[in-house]
């Protein structure tokens, strides 16, 4: 399986899965930029360039954290300004991409949270497990609904059974996502323990969400096969199988990484 999430939870680690998710979603957001956009298609490889560049350096892990930090949140605010513009101007249609405005919001997300990351390991600040149990369900699961549903919108039509399989998976999600939102603010602040409503919870969420990883890889390797009729980028699947692994292994180690 040509699937490489094994990364290290160093510091080096950690910044190169936030770079790599925005520097993805560069790469997936030039096959979507119509030829009559070309100052938007130009502004957009710059933002891969200088993605791809830290990524790099994250990757030979010799620079300075810190230095890599600073430079890793610089790109990344400026890519999200990048899609918000765009958004905005999607919403009025006045741009010609074939990036549904939800995949937008969805990018600008994981752009806004990876900055948030950034400061949080900055500021050195350790956020108590409930806290960050609750946060990660409440951030991650509309995430997976989200995949599941671009997964939909990537397939053709004629993939009757996995688009009924998608649908099944993308109710249940949605219902974790419904459950995530609901304990968020039944579990009031401060938050001093893992309450045994919430460790149930954090269980099926994992499990559900090692089904999930699963079965986007399943796909992934199809895709990467051109066995799959799709329309989708062919390493798409194994990046949305990266931020599946992503969330069962916080909600393990009970951390905001
Ligand atoms: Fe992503
Ligand atoms: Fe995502």
């Amino acid at each position: 399986m040509p699937y490489t999430d094994n990364y290290e939870r160093d510091i080096y680690g950690i910044i190169a899965f936030w770079v790599q998710n925005n520097y993805d979603h560069g790469r997936f957001f030039d096959r979507e930029i119509s030829h009559h956009e070309m100052e938007l298609a130009r502004a957009n490889q710059h933002m891969i360039q200088r993605l791809g560049t830290v990524f790099e350096k994250t990757k030979s892990k010799t620079a300075d954290p810190s230095k890599l930090i600073d430079e890793a949140q610089h790109a990344t605010r400026e890519f999200q300004s990048l899609l918000v513009y765009t958004l905005d101007k999607s919403l009025r249609c006045d741009v010609i991409i074939s990036t549904p405005q939800s995949l937008l919001d969805h990018m600008i997300r994981e752009a806004e949270e990876t900055v948030s990351v950034f400061k949080l390991l900055q500021s050195g600040n350790r956020v108590s497990p409930a806290d960050a149990t609750i946060h990660e369900n409440y951030f991650w699961l509309r995430q997976m609904a989200d995949h599941l549903s671009y997964i939909s919108h990537y397939l053709d039509t004629s993939n009757y059974e996995l688009h009924d399989q998608v649908r099944n998976m993308t109710k249940k999600f949605e219902n974790l996502f419904l459950q995530a939102n609901a304990l968020r603010t039944m579990i009031r602040h401060p938050r001093k323990e893992i309450t045994p409503a919430l460790n149930a919870f954090n269980q099926m969420v994992i499990k559900e969400t090692k089904a999930l990883e699963a079965f986007k890889l399943e796909l992934d390797d199809l895709i990467k096969q051109c066995a799959a009729v799709t329309t989708s980028p062919p390493d798409l699947l194994e990046h949305v199988a990266r931020e599946a692994h992503h969330l069962w292994r916080n909600l393990e180690d009970q951390v905001i990484l």
